[in-house]
This record gives C-alpha cells, sequence and structure tokens, in this order.
C-alpha cells in the first residue's frame, strides 16, 4: 500500500483530538512534518505522533518539505485561510479546518488558486461523515421509500447548544500561551460594518456545520427569504427550497451544559429527524428516526456510536489524495456555503436598515 507523506500545521485541541488522533489510526499514513509554534507543545506532539520533522513555523516547513502528498490545516480562524493560501501558492494539496475563510470572496480567492494549481482543496465539515448520517441520507433519496410519504412540505435545522465538549479532554496542554497570531486575514466580509463582526463571526463558526448538512440533503436550490439575527439569544432564519418549500434554521445558545441540535425534513405524511448530540464528547451516537406509521409503514430508527464522523472524515481525505480527486466538501462546493452564510447576513442587515 502505497504511503500517504502527511503535514499538519498546527496541534492544538482540535488539531489533535479532531485530526492527529484520527489520521494516526489510518495505516498508510506517513507523518512527515509538524508546524507547530508552542515549543514544548511541538516537541510532545511530535514524540507522541512519530513526527519525523518539527518546525516552528508553517513557513519552515513549507521551506524543508517539498514532497508532502497533503497538509491538513487547524489554526485560529482568521490565520486558517491565509495559511491555506501559502500552501496552495506552493502547490500543496491542502484540508483545513471549517470555516474555509472569513468571506466569500476570501474563499473564492482560495478556489480560484487551488483552480489554477490544480491542487486538492478540502475542508473539514466532519458531520456529514457521520455513518449515522449517510444511513439516512440513502433512505432520504431512495424515491421507492419516500414516495408514500408524498412531498416535503417543510425542514427544520436547529442548534441550541452549550459548551459541548468534555470536562477533561484527553489531548497534552502544556499550557504554553496560545500566541500565535499571524498571518491573518480580515475576520468578515469587506461590506460589513465592523458593529456586526464578532456576531457574524460566532454565526460562520458554529451555524455553517448546519448550512452545510442542509446543502449536504437538499443540494443548491435554497435562497434566503428572512433573517433574523439580532436577537442575543435565538436567530432565526427563513430559507427558500424549490422557491417555496420552507427552510426553518433556529439558532442560539442553551444553558452550558445544554445541547438540542437535529435536522428534520417534513412530508405531507411523515418525516426524518437526525439528532446530533456534542461531537467531541464521545460515546453519544448521532440517531435518527424516519417517522412512517402514517403510512401504515414501521418507523426506522438508527444508531451507530461504532465509529466518529472525524476518523471517517480522515479517512475520505486519504481516499481523496490517492485517487486525486475530492469526493465531499471540496473547496468549490464549500463557496455555496460560504455564499448563503453571507446572504443570510447581507438579508438581516439589509431589513434592519429599512
Ligand atoms: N469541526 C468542529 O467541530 C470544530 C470544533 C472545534 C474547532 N474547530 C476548528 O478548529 C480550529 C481551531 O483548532 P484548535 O482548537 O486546535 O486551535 P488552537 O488555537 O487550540 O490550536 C492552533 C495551534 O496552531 C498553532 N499555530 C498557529 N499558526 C501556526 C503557524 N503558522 N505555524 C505553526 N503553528 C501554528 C498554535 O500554536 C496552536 O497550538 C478552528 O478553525 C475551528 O473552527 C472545528
Amino acid at each position: 500500500m502505497k504511503k500517504i507523506k502527511l503535514g499538519f500545521v498546527g496541534a492544538g485541541f482540535n488539531g489533535q483530538i479532531g485530526h492527529l488522533d484520527s489520521f494516526k489510526k489510518i495505516k498508510n499514513c506517513d507523518f512527515v512534518a509538524l508546524a507547530e509554534d508552542r515549543d514544548k507543545l511541538r516537541n510532545l506532539v511530535k514524540k507522541k505522533y512519530k513526527f519525523k520533522k518539527a518546525y516552528k513555523s508553517h513557513y519552515e516547513l513549507l521551506k524543508n518539505e517539498k514532497k508532502l502528498d497533503g497538509v491538513i490545516i487547524v489554526t485560529k480562524r482568521n490565520m486558517t485561510a491565509p495559511i491555506a493560501y501559502d500552501f496552495i501558492k506552493n502547490n500543496f494539496n491542502v484540508f483545513t479546518e471549517k470555516p474555509m475563510a472569513a468571506s466569500f470572496m476570501q474563499a473564492k480567492k482560495l478556489v480560484k488558486l487551488s483552480n489554477k494549481k490544480k491542487v486538492l482543496y478540502k475542508i473539514g465539515y466532519n458531520k456529514i461523515f457521520d455513518p449515522v448520517v449517510w444511513k439516512a441520507k440513502k433512505l432520504f433519496d431512495n424515491q421507492k421509500i419516500t414516495k408514500d410519504l408524498g412531498r416535503i412540505i417543510m425542514v427544520k435545522s436547529h442548534r441550541l447548544s452549550g459548551s459541548g465538549y468534555p470536562k477533561q479532554p484527553n489531548y497534552i496542554d502544556t499550557n504554553e500561551k496560545n500566541k500565535k497570531s499571524e498571518p491573518f486575514w480580515p475576520s468578515a466580509p469587506s461590506w460589513m460594518n465592523k458593529k456586526y463582526f464578532k456576531d457574524y463571526e460566532k454565526y460562520l463558526n458554529l451555524y455553517s456545520h448546519n448550512i452545510n448538512m442542509i446543502r449536504f440533503f437538499l443540494g443548491d436550490e435554497l435562497t434566503v427569504k428572512s433573517a433574523n439575527l439580532n436577537d442575543n439569544y435565538i436567530s432565526s432564519v427563513l430559507l427558500n427550497y424549490k422557491k417555496s418549500i420552507p427552510v426553518l434554521l433556529t439558532t442560539g445558545f442553551f444553558t452550558k451544559e445544554g445541547w438540542d441540535d437535529y435536522l428534520q425534513i417534513f412530508y405531507e405524511n411523515g418525516y426524518l429527524k437526525i439528532n446530533f448530540p456534542p461531537q467531541h464528547i464521545s460515546g453519544k451516537s448521532t440517531d435518527f428516526l424516519f417517522h412512517r406509521v402514517n403510512v401504515g409503514k414501521k418507523n426506522i430508527i438508527y444508531k451507530s456510536n461504532k465509529t466518529w464522523s472525524f476518523d471517517l472524515q480522515a479517512k475520505s481525505f486519504i481516499k481523496d489524495l490517492e485517487l486525486n480527486k475530492i469526493k465531499y466538501n471540496e473547496g468549490s462546493d464549500i463557496l455555496k456555503d460560504m455564499l448563503l452564510v453571507e446572504n443570510i447576513w447581507k438579508k438581516y442587515i439589509y431589513e434592519q436598515n429599512r
């Protein structure tokens, strides 16, 4: 089996838990080079994951490593896009955490460059790689199964969440200051007034997961009908699917421990509801209920916690590298998520200032 030579930038919390751990489980991954700014952390992570080389900055890695099959970038959000840009410019295949950038224009610049350079560019929306989500999508796509249920009449995507992280996560934490702050690109679109930046960043970071999941099921025929994001507690957005089917997106914060995250697709005679637990807490499974009793069929209930989405996401990137083609969450596809988020904010700001 051909070894896949990997480089990693960033070995913080999610870099370790969501990525290094998952790629390490794949037999033919060769951990060639790590870039991590924090000295103690870099040394400990290099040892634990058996990296051949470790560098303090991604620039050093770029200068010294020319033969990597792919680079995984997991850094602070406003640093993700410029670091991805540096690697794509130097002809590397790249996988980054979400969000891919802070605006549609930034994202477009990255996608354009990746097309010009003919490199692979994938974004980490891990939730679609959950095996329960796959199974639900298969049912959703199977017209023989769904035809009894009638037309889709409404879709609801809902996330009221708390922290979602384990109390004592199992990763190397050296307590060194996480002070690296460059290179960075602006954290919001250039057309946006500064007063919206903080809320926009939060929305893009947390709820682009919902947008990605909605598009995974429904595809591209989505437009923004209205947006109310000014409530400090709950935001509500109304999208239109195929011009007339309402897609309601309600999001916000619960108590710290609270969690209620689901996608529900309503048919005339039933529904498909997928519940998502906090994904960084192990042992909790995504599940779905396909409610069909109204048409005289048994409900289908499914859950599985045999594997988690981050592991399957890592496998998917390795497969992409082997086949030299990205199957899911390619940069050019995630660009559409970015456009939808930005259009939600344009609608909200327009409605506010009318
Ligand atoms: N998919 C999810 O559910 C999910 C969950 C949490 C976080 N995330 C994403 O993960 C990212 C944050 O990950 P994290 O929690 O590991 O961040 P972090 O800030 O804890 O770690 C980033 C690490 O990168 C290092 N670093 C930054 N720039 C560097 C450079 N140029 N060269 C070398 N080292 C550099 C820093 O020293 C730091 O240790 C964000 O993009 C966030 O959106 C995704």
